[in-house]
């Protein structure tokens, strides 16, 4: 017998947990079709060099990679934003800007399996590609936090955390962090919640921070909300320059109702080495979880993937966290009764109308299955109820040679017997969506 467990972090989608998935799936869309996005898809499968590039050291630790039959160093893709570089970089030229495309692909990086982390799972991205103006960045968050509404989320159960890395680069600057240690500082802020602090401390004096610029990073990344920021940097104009742009994001979700969910939080750099600008993550509220969504401004990348220049923003939300989430508050959907019609048949006769009957009903879009095997009436009818089927349809001798049907009501148990050949019509106008 082989292993029946499946590798870890893999899962199987047995019934429930697929419609659980499926669910998900159709919010996700619902809502980036109400944001004006298109789908787009790529193959799950890339050269290994898109992420050596710039998706940072982590990432690149966690690929699935080998060399292909044609000696080819290849990689399961770990998050979709390179294949989107790309994709767009072939075409930059004919696409119309700005570009709003998504995408709901299943990922694979090999992580420490831990809660709410697995070594595959499905990611809606969002993006937005061609646009600079900052209220491009609020809208895609507002899209983010409608999926949370869409779900019935509140924002008493969901924050998003918002940043800047150029508000941080300023400050930072500022308070003597050399340009070129920029994005090393980033990667030590990112391990804030999870590493120690003297070990964080450790590795700032080890990339050559003076102890008063080591304190001031860790200054920095408690600065809480606008006023705070502007009340301690706002008479230091590279920063205040860079704080009046995050008041206008601000503003602007603000007046597209979902500021209420909003925190400015600057210990949130994220992890991926390709961000530039804005950066945000959604959290449950009590962050006993890990991030529901992530993503922000990455301005550069499609520079050194594709050598063109387009600003470009999006985030990525995993199914993991946000069903797990959706569970521990009674939020996921009952999955609902699916079948329209179990037919229930006696005798060869009975069998070949079933048969009949089945056609029809399918036919009309609603669905129909049957006995395979000659049973009691009763074990069919207690079948039909233990599969939640809405009607039960008996052809037995009596209704044969009347060339009727009898249907049953499964809820209310109430039957009633209609001519064989207006059996689809009547199914269909009490079944159908309209
Ligand atoms: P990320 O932060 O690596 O960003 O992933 C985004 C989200 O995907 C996470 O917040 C989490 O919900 C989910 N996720 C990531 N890894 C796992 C895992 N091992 N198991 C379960 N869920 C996971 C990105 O991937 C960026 N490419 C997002 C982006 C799109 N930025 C711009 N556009």
């Amino acid at each position: 017998m082989v292993e029946l467990k499946g590798l870890p972090g893999f899962r199987d989608f047995y019934p429930e947990e697929l419609a659980a998935r499926s669910y998900l799936m159709g919010v996700w869309r619902d809502v980036a079709r109400r944001y004006g996005f298109e789908e787009y898809d790529g193959p799950p499968l890339e050269a290994l060099e898109l992420y050596t590039r710039k998706s940072g050291e982590e990432i690149v630790q966690q690929l699935y990679e080998f060399e292909d039959k044609g000696g080819r160093r290849v990689a399961l893709r770990p998050e979709m934003t390179p294949s989107l570089a790309r994709m767009v970089g072939v075409r930059a030229a004919a696409l119309r800007k700005p570009v709003r495309w998504f995408s709901t692909p299943q990922l694979f990086r090999y992580e420490r399996k831990q809660r709410g982390r697995l070594r595959e799972h499905f990611q809606l991205n969002l993006d937005i590609l061609g646009e600079e103006d900052v209220l491009a960045d609020a809208d895609l968050l507002a899209a983010a936090i409608d999926i949370m509404r869409a779900t019935g989320l509140d924002s008493t159960q969901v924050r998003a955390r918002v940043s800047d890395r150029r508000v941080l680069a300023a400050i930072f600057l500022h308070i003597g962090v050399p340009e070129t240690k920029l994005e090393s500082v980033y990667e030590v802020v990112d391990k804030l919640d999870r590493e120690p602090r003297d070990r964080l401390e450790a590795r700032l004096a080890e990339l050559g921070l003076e102890p008063d610029a080591i304190a001031g990073v860790f200054d920095a990344t408690e600065l809480r909300g606008i006023e705070e920021l502007r009340a301690r940097f706002g008479d230091v104009p590279s920063v205040a320059e860079r704080v009046a742009e995050l008041a206008t994001y601000l503003e602007h979700l603000e007046n597209l109702g979902v500021v209420e969910f909003v925190d400015v939080d600057l210990s949130v750099v994220r992890g991926l080495a390709y961000y530039t600008g804005i950066v945000f993550e959604l959290w449950d509220a009590g962050r006993k979880l890990r991030a529901i969504c992530g993503g922000g401004r990455y301005d550069d990348l499609l520079g050194l993937i594709a050598g063109i220049d387009m600003p470009a923003i999006g985030f990525g939300m995993g199914d993991v966290v946000l069903t797990e989430l959706l569970r521990d508050h009674g939020l996921l959907p009952e999955p609902g009764r699916a079948l329209d019609c179990f037919v229930c048949w006696l005798g060869a006769d009975g069998r070949r109308q079933a048969l009949r009957a089945a056609r029809a009903i399918r036919a009309l879009g609603l669905s129909a299955i049957f006995e395979f095997r000659d049973r009691r009436l009763g074990n069919q009818l207690k079948s039909a109820d233990q599969l939640g089927a809405r009607r039960a349809v008996i052809v037995g001798p009596q209704e044969i040679e009347a060339s009727q049907a009898r249907i049953r009501d499964m809820s209310t148990g109430e039957e009633r017997v209609v001519p064989f050949d207006e059996l689809g019509p009547t199914l269909a106008a009490e079944l159908g969506d309209g």
